[in-house]
């Protein structure tokens, strides 16, 4: 039995409320909200079983809490992080992970200093077709990949808080995180970044995004693209030199198809259960890690959030 605190009464913590309804081996024993009214109505909503905590330092100092899962705005990410750690609390933080890599590196400082388990909420990593995915790669099936290429892309100009600099708004830090752990996943960590177009609006928010990542030694190149403006089909093309993979909805796996060198289809595998079950598979993914004493997901290790947080400096500072 996990018993989970959430840390923000925002959209995504509702969604994964949500999620987790059903799986009776999680509890979400405290919810906190800045605000004691919203709180409550979260946890009547959604968990009415919950413990109301009216800030969330509270619910940071609070017994009887196993994993806190953080789901404030991108730059309250490290904040709230520390926050947690300081309270010997386990954490799941949301995407993109933090600010910075120096942000990243502070926080996996503090939480082994404590033994404490620390993951990236990056749901896809934690998804059955990501790791089928990865399967068909090991094995063989398509060969050294070549070249990727993979969008996402929502109309979601109207959020308050993509439009917001102050809370971490823009295209690619709320969408290039996939793009960007999708090629970090298929290429390794040998890998740098060769170009950066970002459109950006007036308040140095990007509209979107388009980069090139590539290996180090130029036998695989990336070309991602996001945005916030235009709801795009979602897909990756992962070409190898004998085969090719396509997979449909890299923000929420919904499949996977593996073709041949001849182009035939010759395997696809589809996505099982609520359109959401993601959520909880992470969520039973870090209780899993906890209760074998892992600081750490196997399925989103330290090292893979600290090499996106470096991507990200470099896409984010790119002139
Ligand atoms: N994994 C996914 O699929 C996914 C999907 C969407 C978003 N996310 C991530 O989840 C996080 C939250 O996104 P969201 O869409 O849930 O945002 P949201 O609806 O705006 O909720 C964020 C919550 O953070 C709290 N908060 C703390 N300080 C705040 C401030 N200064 N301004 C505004 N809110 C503040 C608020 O909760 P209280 O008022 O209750 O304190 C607010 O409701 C982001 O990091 C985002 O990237 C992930």
């Amino acid at each position: 039995m996990l018993r989970i605190g959430m840390l923000g009464c925002g959209k995504m913590a509702a969604k994964m409320a949500d999620a987790l309804k059903g799986h009776d081996d999680i509890v979400i024993a405290g919810v906190a909200s800045r605000e004691r009214s919203k709180a409550k109505a979260f946890a009547a909503a959604h968990c009415p079983d919950a413990k109301v905590f009216t800030n969330y330092a509270k619910l940071a100092a609070a017994d009887d809490i196993d994993l806190i899962y953080i789901a404030t705005p991108n730059t309250y990410h490290y904040e709230h992080a520390i926050m947690c750690i300081k309270e010997y609390k386990n954490i799941l933080v949301e995407k993109p992970f933090m600010m910075s890599r120096a942000e990243a590196d502070s926080v996996f400082f503090e939480a082994k200093n404590r033994n404490l388990f620390v993951a990236e909420a990056m749901w896809t990593s934690f998804m059955p077709l990501h790791a089928q995915m990865m399967e068909w790669i090991k094995e063989g099936r398509i060969g050294q990949i070549k070249y990727v290429s993979a969008n996402l892309g929502y109309d979601i100009t109207d959020v308050p808080r993509l439009n917001d600099p102050v809370l971490g708004g823009g295209a690619y830090l709320d969408l290039g995180c996939y793009t960007t752990n999708l090629a970090v996943s298929l290429m390794g960590d040998d890998i740098k970044v060769s170009r950066v177009f970002a459109r950006k609006y007036s308040t140095g928010i990007d509209k979107d995004t388009t980069y090139c990542l590539e290996t180090d030694d130029g036998g695989t190149l990336a070309v991602l693209y996001v945005t916030m403006t235009t709801n795009t089909d979602k897909s990756a093309e992962i070409i190898g030199e004998t085969g090719r993979i396509h997979v449909n909805d890299i923000n929420n796996y919904r499949s996977i198809e593996l073709y041949d060198e001849t182009g035939d289809l010759v395997e696809t595998a589809e996505a099982e259960g609520p359109l959401y079950e993601g959520y909880a598979i992470e969520v039973l993914a870090c209780a899993d890690a906890i209760s074998k004493g892992l600081v750490q997901a196997p399925e989103m290790p330290w090292s893979k959030s600290a090499k996106i947080a470096s991507i990200n400096d470099i896409i984010r500072s790119w002139n």
